[in-house]
């Protein structure tokens, strides 16, 4: 009875402005032949079956989800009124795998990683699920850290007991640049993979534990469904007043039963435009130039040019240029994290 809940509820505001609320990374081939979102369901086949997989996501991408996962009852797949980061999403997820099948593991899944090789995929999953379904805990997939990124959270292992499942003994959700070194220097440190298994009951437990006030609208929520009432009538109500916080913020970064299993997997986020560089070629500067580029005496910038608009640069290292049909960013590419912040702006001028 395992089952698997896709978070596709993203805005890719990090992508901006080639991503844009209607075609969030996920929704896009950004790495590879089809959608993020369609490389996450194939890579679930033979593990969890179609029919026990749900796709949370927003009312703007519901339409597209649903052609891309034509396998996917049409009810798994699910609009929230409004975005409220992933701990609401996973509480919901919670809700609808319990009424479901009842208190059986679940893996909560992202919906843009890049990850190649399916097998180690699988097995590493398998495990996270066996860690799951044996104890009351939350298992959590862990990546070797390559650099000291601010993006991703990290944990901290204790030694593993004969297999490549861990006991966690911290989790720091996106720490800053020195902090995160000094983690590298240290060792033991993971990446969080994003990727969660648990029971219904040990997560929604969990929540009820490290954030009150959203177990409590859960449950109100919860009760809603029992008696009849349909998501698409209670999701407006109740999502709105929803706190909006990560699950890594709400649970993880306090959860004392959290278990790591050391992913034998490549993976990657491609959580921003600097990191899409790992998939591209470069020119002989180190530049990464898509569509109608000219550069000159630049290195090591970004520049992606949709349409036929010719960008061009002179004398500029390490900047990203991302011009679209009606928006064009500029930004260095250590600040990329800060685009973000950029659109929040924007989004208030509207
Ligand atoms: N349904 C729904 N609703 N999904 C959401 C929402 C929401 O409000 N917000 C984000 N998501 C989805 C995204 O589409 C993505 O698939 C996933 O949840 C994770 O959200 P991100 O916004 O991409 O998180 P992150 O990359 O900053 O951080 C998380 O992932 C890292 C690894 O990729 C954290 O878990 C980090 O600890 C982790 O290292
Ligand atoms: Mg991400």
């Amino acid at each position: 009875k395992r089952s698997a809940v896709i978070m596709a509820g993203g805005r890719g505001e990090r992508f901006w402005p080639q991503s844009r609320l209607t075609r969030p990374k996920h929704l896009l081939p950004i790495v590879g032949e089809s959608p993020m979102l369609r490389q996450t369901v194939d890579r679930l086949k033979g593990l969890v079956e179609p029919e026990r997989v749900w796709v949370i996501t927003n009312q703007e991408q519901v339409e597209a989800v649903r052609e891309i996962c034509p396998e996917i009852p049409t009810e798994q797949i699910v609009a929230e009124p409004v975005g409220r980061d992933t701990a609401p999403a996973v509480a919901l997820a919670a809700l609808l795998v319990e009424k479901s099948v009842g208190d059986h593991a679940f893996a909560m899944l992202p919906a843009d990683h890049v990850i190649q090789n399916t097998e180690a995929f699988r097995k590493d999953l398998l495990a996270a699920f066996e860690a799951a379904e044996k104890d009351a805990v939350i298992a959590t997939v862990g990546i070797d850290p390559t650099f000291p990124a601010t993006g991703y959270g990290y944990i901290q292992a204790d030694s593993a007991e004969a297999s490549n499942v861990f006991p966690v003994r911290r989790f720091v959700e996106k720490p800053d640049l020195e902090t995160a070194q000094s983690y590298l220097d240290e060792g033991n440190y993971f990446w969080n993979g994003g990727i969660f298994v648990w029971r219904p009951g040990t997560i929604l437990g969990a929540i009820e534990t490290h954030c009150s006030e959203l177990h409590a609208s859960f449950s109100a929520i919860r009760s809603a469904l029992s008696s009849g009432e349909a998501l698409t009538e209670i999701l407006p109500r109740e999502y709105p007043q929803l706190e909006k916080i990560s699950i890594d913020y709400a649970v993880m970064e306090k959860a004392d039963n959290v278990v790591m299993v050391q992913s034998t997997f490549d993976w990657d986020d491609v959580g921003s435009w600097p990191a899409i560089e790992r998939h591209f070629p470069k020119d002989e500067n180190g530049n990464i130039l898509k569509g109608t580029t000219v550069s000159e005496d630049s290195s090591d910038n970004l520049i992606i040019s949709e349409g036929d608009h010719l960008v061009g640069i002179v004398g500029v290292d390490d900047l990203m240029v991302i011009h679209t049909g009606d928006a064009t960013l500029i930004c260095p590419k250590d600040r990329a994290q800060d685009v973000k912040k950029l659109v929040k702006k924007i989004e208030a001028l509207k």
